[in-house]
Formats: structure tokens, sequence, C-alpha cells
């Protein structure tokens, strides 16, 4: 079964987009055909992966025009890897998406034709709670949760967390939470306490994995490469190879 994961947090600048480049990287090259699918106007992930914002059809026509999901996707320079762009338009998807019938279900009802083609689909979503991360939260198997090791971490989690509940009880989802990412660890005091805090709010959920700041990763995602390529030796990728693993382990148990 496809496992389609959003990585989720209102908060921006979380690493949501580098750990979905980086887990799609890194589940493609263990041989999983993965799909992202950029549901943030600003469309880092789009660009960090073809190196442009040009193509078209993207998520917009899709969830806009009714363009088939089938006919959005594009390959990547990555075997196994596959895109649905984000486009700036969806900036106004709020407004344009704000009386249509269903609207929280069109990312799901568009993604369903075309989702078993894959092993994972990973959604990556705006620093904000709305249609777009809706549509996202209601697309999705598990959420997975990035999180900054920086001082207010956790206050963000909060109303993460609380609109999470209130998703489950009026929109009758799971939305069970696969795992919490802990990011941007600076080897500091904070960074270890803000850790802690996480590990005891989040528990087991929290992957061993704890992904460093290495100037090597925000390297990589501007100068479109693949980390594992760029740096392979670095401490980021060794991390995020180590994360790609974890989450194997977690998803299919081996
Ligand atoms: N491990 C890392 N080490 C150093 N820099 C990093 C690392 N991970 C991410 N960054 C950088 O941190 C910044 C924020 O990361 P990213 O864009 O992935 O966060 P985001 O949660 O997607 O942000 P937004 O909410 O704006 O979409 C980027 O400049 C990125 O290159
Ligand atoms: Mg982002």
């Amino acid at each position: 079964m496809v496992k389609v994961y959003s990585l989720l947090n209102n908060k921006g600048g979380v690493t949501k987009t580098t750990t979905t480049v980086n887990l799609a990287y890194g589940l493609a090259r263990e041989g999983r055909r993965v799909l992202v699918i950029d549901t943030d106007a600003q469309s880092n992930s789009t660009y960090s992966l073809l190196g442009d914002l040009d193509r078209e059809p993207t998520l917009f026509e899709v969830l806009i025009s009714g363009t088939k999901m089938a006919d959005a996707i594009i390959p990547t320079n990555q075997e196994n890897l596959f895109l649905i762009p984000g486009s700036i338009n969806l900036s106004a998807a709020d407004l344009l998406m704000a009386s249509a019938a269903g609207r929280e279900r069109k990312l799901a009802r568009a993604l369903a034709p075309v989702k078993d083609e894959f092993d994972y689909v990973l959604i990556d979503t705006p620093p904000n709670l709305g249609v777009l991360t809706v549509n996202a939260f209601i697309a999705c198997t598990d959420v997975i949760i990035p999180i900054a090791l920086t001082t207010y971490a956790l206050i963000g989690i909060s109303i993460l967390e609380s609109t999470m509940q209130e998703l489950r009880e009026n929109l009758d989802v799971e939305l069970p939470v696969f795992g919490v990412v802990a990011n941007l660890d600076d080897h500091t005091r904070l960074s270890a306490d803000v850790l802690a805090a996480v590990r005891e709010h989040f528990g087991d959920l929290v992957f061993n994995t704890v992904i460093p700041r290495n100037i090597k990763v925000e390297e990589a995602h501007n100068q479109i490469a693949c980390l594992y390529d760029y740096a392979p030796n670095s401490t980021g990728a060794q991390a995020y190879t180590k994360l790609v693993k974890e989450v194997l382990q977690r998803a299919e148990g081996n």
C-alpha cells in the first residue's frame, strides 16, 4: 500500500521542504517510486528538484481547472522520483477555493487515481493552516512533523496539534503521526534542551536520527543538487541517509 506522508508544521523555516526533498531523493535511491507534491506557493521543493518554475500544468491547474493529476506528473533527474510542481498561483487558492464544494478533499480526490503507481507520496506544505494545508491533511495517510531545534519550537506545535484534533473530529480522518524529525541541531545547550522537550512531548514518535545544521544541506538545495551526490560525506548527508533507513524500517519493517 502506498504511504502518503504530509510534512506539516505551520511554523515557517522548520525544514519542511528540505526534509521532503532529501527524504524523496533518499527513498528513490533505495529503489522506491516516489512522488513529491508541492502545495506551497513559494514552490521551494519544485525549484530544488527542477531548477526552474516554468512547468505547466502545476498543482494549481489540478486543483482549480480540473487538470488530471496524471497529466501534471513530471519526472526529475533522479530515477524513480517524480513531481507535481507548485506554482505562485497557489497563493490565490484560499480565495479561489473558498466556495468550491468539497474544497478540503480536492487533493485527495485528484491523487486517488494515480497514487498506487507509487510507493511513497511526500506532500510539502506551506507555513500556514490554509485550504492547501487542510487538503494535505486530508490527502495523507500519515503526518511527518519536522521541528527545528530552536527556542520556540514547541509553541507552534500546540496550534498544529489542536488543528489536527479538530480535523479528526470534524472531517472524519485519522491523521496518525508517522514521525517527528528534529532538525537544525546546533549542538548547543539550547538545541539539547529543545530536543529533550520534543522527546518528552512526542516520545517514540521522534526519530532517533537528529539532523544537524550543516551548510552543505543548504548549498545542495540552492544549487539544485542532490545532497547525497553533492556532499556525500557531510554530516547533513550522513544524517539524512540514517533518517531514510529509519523511515523505511518504520514504514516497511525491514
Ligand atoms: N540541516 C540544515 N542545515 C543548514 N541549513 C538548513 C538545513 N535544513 C534546512 N536548512 C535551510 O533552512 C532554511 C529553511 O528550510 P526549509 O526551506 O526547508 O524550511 P520550510 O519549513 O520548508 O520553510 P517554509 O515554511 O518557508 O516553507 C532554508 O534556507 C534551508 O536551506
Ligand atoms: Mg518550505
